[in-house]
């Protein structure tokens, strides 16, 4: 088995491991970042609304929207950080350091859009490719950087713990600590170790364990399934947000549509054109987005319609030309002018609010692994995250991480890096077949019984058909030789476990977490 020694294992490539990334290797240490496909495959790349930069605002008023579409769950500590360290992050990395081209006035003021739950114009970007705007730039830097190896294609398979994986089995009496991963260099079909001082969860979101979603592909919570596996602390898994708005035409793909046309003064509307969302919320179509998921998915449910439509009647063709050209032409290619007419749309997995418990340095529970960006849960989100947040996070715990990390490694070795255990292929090829059939199942089990809304009965027959397909694949799994479809379907029927699990033992109903009652009493409790 290869072994590669570094300082710093980053896994996942998106904006949150980007950013971590440059600031380690700025900071003089070597970086192995590995990036499940290009530069660009990864959830930070398809944001399109922006990002706060609220420099000249009130961050009072920002941590109260913040803790207001968090349904009052969120951890007042990571909003804190979010709010006071937030636009510096800006400025350093994406103004100052990345340059990173947002839409500007005349006189060259950066412009502010806004989105639902937020009280103030607030959010910059980039047209409707803010994600696209800020990754490019990172993903340049990053293949500049001497420092950072970025393996594309490498898909990371466990992590390397003391207590599971040293050669040397006395330090398994050692605290949990973990030493790095074990990696599928895919391309070249054999697993490697990577042993790192440092390994950092950045593996995005959850979405694809969902049958529509707005997620890349391969977000099935890698991060969260290999951090469950090795004993970690988890948190508020309940908690996955539905994007309201993602375009739903027949036999098209499903895309977002972002909130900022509606921050813009889009209004979402039924077939008779009726506003229904003003009866629902003060601030109508721009309540926060578990609400104005809820009340789409019970307004489809009401009249039967295939989904509800997002009126721009209110907003000049031009505008929406200049503003949303990635939409625009988008909703163009599959048949719909947003010029002249409304857009079809519905609800899709957007977002995971939970996932593996970090404190505000991006640390875990266990030793030397950091979890950062979507894959961390540092409570900023609570029950639902408000809107445009999500780039920030990214920022702010990639900073924090980083700047802790560079400290104590500085410091110097505290102690050997242990040499992991051999790896052991078998050579039986999994049946492709097999491998698709139960994504599809775990997706469509995910989407009916563990969606926006959800019942104690619904939620207990996902998690007899999960605790069956999870034996299923873990047979599969040690019988196979690895790919990075098995790799995925492993940790998404994990994953997928796991919401189920966390929403099966909350009763409360609170932001995107929904219980319906059920009349004949089943219970919650699993
Ligand atoms: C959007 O543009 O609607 C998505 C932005 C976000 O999820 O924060």
């Amino acid at each position: 088995m290869r072994v590669i020694t570094t300082d710093c294992l980053v896994i996942g490539a998106g904006l949150a491991g980007s950013a971590y990334a440059l600031r380690m290797a700025a900071e003089g240490f070597a970086v192995e970042l590995l990036a499940l496909g290009g530069p660009l495959d990864c959830n930070s790349d398809w944001a399109q609304g922006g990002i706060i930069y609220d420099a000249e605002g009130d961050p009072a008023l920002l941590a109260a929207d913040i803790t207001a579409a968090s349904d009052g769950a969120a951890n007042p500590a990571a909003v804190a950080q979010l709010v006071t360290e937030g636009p510096r992050a800006v400025e350093e990395i994406l103004l100052d350091g990345a340059r990173v081209a947002f839409d500007r006035d005349a006189a060259g003021t950066l412009d502010l859009t806004r989105e639902g739950g937020h009280s103030a114009r607030r959010i910059i970007h980039a047209a409707d490719q803010t994600g696209h705007a800020i990754l490019s730039a990172a993903a340049r830097d990053v293949a500049a950087s001497p420092r950072i190896t970025r393996r594309a294609g490498w898909v990371a398979v466990d992590l390397l713990t003391l207590s599971h994986n040293a050669e040397d089995e006395s330090r398994r009496y050692e605290p949990l600590t973990c030493f790095g991963a074990y990696v599928l260099d895919a391309p070249a079909g054999e697993v490697v170790a990577i042993v790192a001082r440092k390994t950092v969860l950045a593996t995005g979101g959850i979405g694809q364990i969902y049958l529509h979603s707005t997620n890349q592909p391969g977000s099935v919570g890698h991060g969260i399934a290999m951090a469950y596996r090795v004993g970690a602390r988890l948190m508020d898994l309940e908690y996955v947000q539905f994007h309201p708005t993602v375009f739903a035409r027949e036999n098209a793909p499903r895309f977002l549509v972002t909130e900022a046309l509606r921050g813009e003064g889009g209004v979402l509307v039924n077939r008779r054109g009726e506003r229904f969302l003003d009866a629902v919320h003060p601030r109508g179509s721009l309540a926060p987005r578990d609400i104005v998921a809820r009340a789409i998915h019970r307004e489809l449910a009401a009249s039967g319609d295939p989904h509800v439509w997002l009126d721009l009647g209110g907003l000049a063709p031009d505008f929406i030309r200049l503003r949303f050209p990635g939409v625009h032409a988008k909703c163009l290619e599959h048949g719909v002018e947003i010029t002249r007419e409304p857009i079809p749309v519905v609800p899709a997995a957007h977002f995971i609010c939970g996932g593996v418990h970090a404190d505000l340095r991006g640390r875990t529970s266990v030793r030397d692994l950091n979890a950062i960006g979507e894959t961390a849960c540092t409570g900023l989100h609570g029950a639902n995250r408000l809107a445009s947040t999500s780039l920030l996070e990214c920022l702010v715990a990639a900073r924090a991480a980083a700047r802790a990390d560079a400290e104590e490694l500085a410091r110097g070795p505290t102690a050997s890096l242990p040499h992991p255990r051999a790896w052991e292929s078998p050579s039986r090829e999994a049946d492709p077949l097999l491998v698709r059939q139960d994504l599809l199942q775990i997706q469509h089990t995910m989407w009916n019984y563990a969606g926006i809304i959800r019942s104690p009965r619904r939620l207990s027959r996902a998690r007899r058909i999960f605790l069956e397909l999870r034996e299923e694949i873990q047979g599969f799994y040690r019988g196979c030789r690895l790919t990075p479809e098995l790799i995925e379907l492993r940790n998404a029927v994990q994953t997928a476990l796991l919401v189920v699990h966390a929403a099966s033992l909350n009763p409360r109903s609170r932001g995107c977490h929904w219980i319906e009652e059920e009349t004949d009493g089943a219970s919650l409790r699993t």
